[in-house]
């Protein structure tokens, strides 16, 4: 039986493996015995080049560790601190160093050779996200012809900031090795297509196919799901004595998100600075919890991110707080899957506001949590990928807060009809577009595509 080998920088080694990611592609590795490569979030001195096994998962997971160099210069830097800024529109936050780009080719071909041992006849090769894009360059390089398709969870820039690149040309190059390119939105395929066109000698032989250095790739849209089913399981299951409590009959707005510059959470702040000073009949009627856990706090933009938003809560907090209401609550923690759904189940509004964002899981989940007969408003950011699939939500211009503050007041007062008749359709397309769907929809897609390959050497 053909194999799945999933290889993504970070391997799910909790014993709460709940993202969505990891829930889907645990369905599709154990039903093809599969297998899950990936950093195992330990930096040492001196790594072993053997995979490490994981047990206790229904499938194998390998992993691998780094040193503080690699860890550096592939993770902190070329990854976190080049393309990601790139990839979500802020060419400006880039730190372009040239050891990071040498550290991000070595990590890479290093975990093609570690994976060579372990592959075997009739394997299909999984790439995730943009840690990872030289791998199918570097698994040919060492005689491997097994299908390698590769999911970017980010959006795919544009040529003007491709071109803010140290090596746009060598982006293409390592591109053209995978047989499957999958994205989030359709925007992004636009922008994958449009920077080939101008970067690369690429021809389009349809809307979904490409010559790239002479080799065929195909390029789809595939909009990652939740685990919708078990999400709304949760949300139902969700204990009582967790709900939050006030000492005022405040309605809840709420943002979950890592701590990043992309999710647009100063822009959230401001403008309900805005909404409280035009709108005071809502003060005490409306508090807002903003769950942000610190991420990739190495990276000097993370740290300003966290100063910022810090700075901005404690002036709306000290301008509008009275003696019984907070008007802001920022917690940087964590919390349990359960406890998330059944705060977002109790929130009148989840607020998704990123400035550029694949896909945004939050947005899904929120949906899903709500109680059917009385759900809450999405506001959600044109921004993000699930822009696309969610029209149904209140989408808004995050970087206009005067925009936002309208959509804040027009949750508060939206009648229960029309919350519920919008709240029937994005729950329909939460749930007919799971994340079981995604990796069966991809899979199928790269298994397809291989076969085009096969024929095409036969000729
Ligand atoms: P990103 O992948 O950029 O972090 P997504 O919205 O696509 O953004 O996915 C984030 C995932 O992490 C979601 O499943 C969300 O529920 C989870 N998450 C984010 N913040 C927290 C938190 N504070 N506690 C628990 N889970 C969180
Ligand atoms: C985004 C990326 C993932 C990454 C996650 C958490 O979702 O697309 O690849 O794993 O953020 O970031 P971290 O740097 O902590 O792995």
């Amino acid at each position: 039986m053909s194999r799945l080998i999933v290889v993504s920088n970070r391997l799910p080694l909790g014993d709460n493996p709940s993202g969505g990611l990891v829930v889907a592609l645990e369905d599709a590795l154990r039903s093809s015995g599969g297998v899950w490569i990936g950093f195992s979030g330990e930096v040492v001195d001196d790594p072993s080049d053997d995979l490490q096994d994981n047990p206790g998962a229904p499938f194998d997971r390998l992993s691998f560790d780094l040193t503080q160099q690699d860890h550096e210069e592939y993770y902190l830097g070329y990854s976190n601190s080049i393309l990601w800024p790139l990839c979500h529109g802020r060419p400006n936050l880039m730190r372009i160093l040239p050891e990071y780009l040498d550290g991000y080719r070595r990590v890479n071909a290093r975990i093609a050779r570690m994976m060579l041992p372990h592959l075997r006849e009739g394997d299909r090769i999984w790439v995730q996200d943009y840690h990872l894009f030289p791998l199918a360059a570097e698994l040919r390089k060492l005689g491997v012809t097994a299908p390698v398709g590769h999911f970017l969870h980010i959006p795919f820039p544009g040529p003007a900031d491709c071109a803010a690149l140290p090596n746009p040309e060598e982006l293409f190059e390592w591109l053209s090795h995978f047989d499957l390119l999958g994205f989030q939105a359709q925007r992004d395929l636009g922008a994958f297509a449009e920077s080939a066109r101008q970067l690369t000698q690429v021809t389009q032989l349809s809307p979904t196919s490409f010559l790239l250095d002479d080799r065929k790739i195909h390029a789809q849209v595939f909009p990652i799901g939740i685990d919708a089913a078990a999400f709304v399981a949760e949300a139902e299951a969700a204990p009582d004595e967790d709900r939050i409590r006030t000492l005022t009959d405040a309605k809840l707005m709420i943002g979950v998100d890592r701590l990043d510059y992309s999710k647009g959470i100063p822009q959230r702040f401001r403008a309900f600075q805005i909404l409280l000073e035009q709108d005071p009949e809502l003060i005490e009627k409306i508090s807002f919890l903003q769950i942000a856990p610190p991420t990739r706090g190495e990276v000097e933009a993370y740290q300003v991110i966290r100063e910022e938003t810090e700075h901005l809560a404690g002036r709306v907090n000290g301008q509008f707080s009275t003696l019984n209401w907070t008007p802001i609550r920022f917690i940087h923690r964590s919390v349990p899957r359960n406890v998330l759904a059944g705060l977002f189940r109790q929130a009148h509004i989840g607020l998704v506001t990123p400035l550029a964002d694949g896909m945004n899981l939050v947005a899904k989940e929120y949906v899903a949590a709500q109680n059917p007969e009385d759900p809450g408003v999405l506001i959600l950011s044109r921004f993000a990928g699930a822009a696309e699939q969610m029209p149904d939500a209140l989408i808004i211009n995050p970087h206009d807060p005067h925009d936002l503050a309208q959509a804040m007041a027009e949750a508060m007062r939206m009648p229960k009809e029309e919350r519920r008749r919008r709240h029937a359709t994005l729950l329909e397309e939460v749930m007919s577009h799971d994340v079981a769907w995604w990796s069966r929809t991809y899979l199928r897609a790269l298994r397809v595509s291989d076969q085009g390959h096969e024929s095409d050497r036969m000729q």
